[in-house]
This record gives C-alpha cells, sequence and structure tokens, in this order.
C-alpha cells in the first residue's frame, strides 16, 4: 500500500514538472504574432486573417467611387482603399485600375491616440467605415497598433514611374534572400508559385510590379502562409529595401492563367497539411508535433496515473 502511494506522488511530481518544462518553452518560442505584424495582416485581408469569409456585395464606401471597377471581397480590404503603400490617393493608387480617391493614412501615424483610431474603424467618425461588427475588438486595436506604429514611408526609395528601388544594397539583399527566403521561393524566385490577380506569378514579378506589396509581405507576412518575416528576422527598413532591390533583378515570368477551380481571389491559398517546405517550416512543423506529441504524453501520463489511483482505491477498499 505504501509503495503504491510512493508511486503515486512519484508519477504527480513528474506530471507537474513536464508540465512546468512545456510552460517554460511555450513561453520562450520567437513572436512571431505581434500585434504589429497581426494588425498588418488584417491590413492587408483581414478575413483571410480572421478565417471568415468577406461580406457579400461591395463595401457601402465603394459607391463613392467609379474609378475602380473591382467587386465583392476585394471592395473590404483595407489594402485596396488605402493602398499598400498607406497612402492611398496621395501614393502609388493615386491614378490607374486602383485609383479611389480614399484617403492616405500616413497624416494620422503619429497625430492620433490608438482610440482615435479605433473610432476611424467602428463607425464612430463615419457610420459607413464600420469594421466592428466584422471583427472582434482585439483586432480593431492590432489594426490601430500597425496604424500608430507599423507604417513605413518607402515612397521616397521606390521610382513612381519604373517602380524599381532607386538606390539598394543589392549585395546585402542578395545575401539576406538566398540564406533565407530562397528555400521556398528558389534563388530565381520562381519555385513558390504565387497567386494574385488571377494570375500565377513569380517573386521576381511581384517585386517588379507591385514593390509596396513586395515590402509590406515580406515584412509582415501573408495570413495563413508559414514563412520567415522581416520583422521576425530583425530586419531594418533598409534590408527590407534591399531584398526588393535584389529581387527586382530576378526573372519574371509571362504570366499564367491561373488552374481552372482556383477562383479569381485565389490569391495565397493557405498551406494545409503536408510536409513543410524549408528550413523554417521544418522548425514550425518540428515543433508542432513535439508539442502535440508532448500533449500525448501528458494525457498518457494522466490517464496512467487515474487508473493508478483506481487500483489504490480499491485495495484499499478490500482491506
Ligand atoms: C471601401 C473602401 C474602404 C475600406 C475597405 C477601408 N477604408 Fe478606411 N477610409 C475610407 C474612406 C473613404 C475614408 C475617409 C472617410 C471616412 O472615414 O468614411 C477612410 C478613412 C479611414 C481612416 C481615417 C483616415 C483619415 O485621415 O481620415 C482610417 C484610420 C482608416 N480609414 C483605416 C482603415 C482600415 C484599418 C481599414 C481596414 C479594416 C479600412 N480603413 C478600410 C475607405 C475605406
Ligand atoms: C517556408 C516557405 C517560405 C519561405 C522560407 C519564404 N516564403 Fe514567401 N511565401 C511563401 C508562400 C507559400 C507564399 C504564398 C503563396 C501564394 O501566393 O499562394 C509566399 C508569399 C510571399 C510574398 C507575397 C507575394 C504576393 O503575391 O504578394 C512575398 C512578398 C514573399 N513571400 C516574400 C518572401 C521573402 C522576402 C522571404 C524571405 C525572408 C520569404 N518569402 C520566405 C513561402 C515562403
Amino acid at each position: 500500500m505504501r509503495k503504491t502511494m510512493r508511486f503515486f506522488v512519484l508519477m504527480l511530481t513528474v506530471v507537474v514538472f513536464m508540465l512546468g518544462v512545456a510552460a517554460v518553452s511555450a513561453a520562450n518560442l520567437p513572436q512571431s504574432d505581434d500585434d504589429i505584424s497581426a494588425g498588418a495582416q488584417l491590413y492587408d485581408k483581414w478575413y483571410a486573417r480572421l478565417s471568415v469569409s468577406a461580406p457579400e456585395g461591395n463595401h457601402p464606401l465603394w459607391e463613392r467611387q467609379t474609378s475602380n471597377t473591382r467587386s465583392g471581397a476585394e471592395t473590404w480590404r483595407c489594402a485596396e482603399c488605402h493602398g499598400w503603400d498607406y497612402q492611398g490617393a496621395a501614393g502609388a493608387y493615386g491614378s490607374g485600375s486602383h485609383y479611389t480617391g480614399f484617403p492616405s493614412l500616413f497624416v494620422l501615424a503619429g497625430r492620433l491616440s490608438e482610440q482615435e483610431i479605433i473610432d476611424h474603424l467602428n463607425g464612430k467618425i463615419d457610420p459607413l467605415h464600420d469594421f466592428s461588427g466584422l471583427m472582434d475588438d482585439n483586432s480593431l486595436r492590432q489594426l490601430a497598433v500597425f496604424l500608430k506604429e507599423g507604417l513605413v514611408d518607402d515612397s521616397e526609395i521606390i521610382d513612381p514611374v519604373s517602380l524599381k528601388v532607386r538606390s539598394g544594397n543589392v549585395e546585402n539583399g542578395k545575401n539576406r534572400f538566398e540564406t533565407v527566403c530562397a528555400a521556398c521561393h528558389g534563388v530565381d524566385g520562381k519555385t513558390q508559385a504565387l497567386h494574385s490577380d488571377a494570375l500565377e506569378q513569380s517573386l521576381g514579378d511581384v517585386a517588379s510590379r507591385d514593390p509596396y506589396r513586395f515590402l509590406h509581405r515580406s515584412r509582415f507576412g501573408v495570413a495563413g502562409v508559414v514563412m520567415p518575416i522581416g520583422r521576425d528576422l530583425g530586419w531594418s527598413t533598409d534590408d527590407s529595401r534591399d531584398v526588393l532591390a535584389y529581387v527586382q533583378t530576378l526573372p519574371t515570368t509571362t504570366d499564367k492563367p491561373v488552374p481552372a477551380g482556383a477562383g479569381a481571389d485565389s490569391e495565397p491559398a493557405p498551406q494545409v497539411g503536408g510536409p513543410a517546405p524549408g528550413i523554417f517550416g521544418g522548425i514550425v512543423t518540428g515543433l508542432g508535433v513535439f508539442f502535440g506529441m508532448f500533449g500525448m504524453s501528458i494525457l498518457f501520463i494522466l490517464g496512467f496515473v487515474a487508473f493508478l489511483g483506481a487500483i489504490v482505491f480499491i485495495l484499499s477498499k478490500r482491506k
């Protein structure tokens, strides 16, 4: 009887110790989901980040413009109205098919408080600009944090006509690209097909045609995509620009239409299952598997302890 009890206590100690180890390792994991990156991904495509479908029809404010002829889900994205450079009609979307005339968000950056920005997002300022029924409070806050602290002004370094980086350290960009990004995108940027605007593109295409989107996504990530990002890698503003400058030297493809079934708004397809490509993905998968196994073993041990407890209980009743 004594022995069983001692074993029981020992097992409990082991379980508590293992739970402690799990908690400590979880706390030490790199923070890839900080407010700024989360807010940036919401800005990109909030419904993808929140794994919900976009509302039906066009955004109500869409009626205030007629120049941008897109419709449906796209019209609900912050990036479609305010631009990848955050400058709205004052920036890259000042002309062309994306032109709406909607305002730049830069004016706000330092000036408004987080709460004042949130008030622009929950309909307090303009009832038609109300996203509070579509996202939770934390997402609105993350958007505000991103707008206040995450915006980068790259307009000085990107030539508005050629869209090329005016001056950049291409050697630094090449180094960074080849050590981290090439694992998935390939040294020529063509390995990972990118889906956007109903086209299949290489990374060189995106860098050359939409440099601001390239910068936004390589700094802050793409919702639903497992990928190392500049913000987590400790890249400076200039490092991201250098990588852009280098990727702009990579070959562009002749666009191929997206295979049937992929849908018009299919960029980027979230990755589900399968072995993770590249070293970073491997680490993430590895950690996932590790903690998955960990959880299973804890469950198993708890079950075992319960079983022992039952035996102890039965034995003590017998006496
Ligand atoms: C359909 C187009 C559209 C979408 C989508 C949209 N906005 Fe706006 N936004 C506007 C317009 C128009 C204004 C200015 C007038 C107003 O507030 O209605 C504005 C104003 C703002 C302002 C105040 C800026 C200022 O200087 O007045 C902020 C902040 C803002 N938007 C952030 C966002 C964020 C974040 C998202 C994504 C959740 C978003 N917007 C989505 C059209 C849009
Ligand atoms: C683990 C694999 C992986 C690694 C490593 C990786 N990416 Fe990606 N990347 C992806 C996937 C997957 C997509 C989305 C594909 C799609 O569009 O369906 C993507 C998308 C992108 C996009 C968005 C393209 C667009 O259409 O707007 C950019 C920009 C990008 N990656 C840059 C980088 C940079 C810069 C690095 C290095 C820091 C990097 N990636 C490393 C897998 C990776």
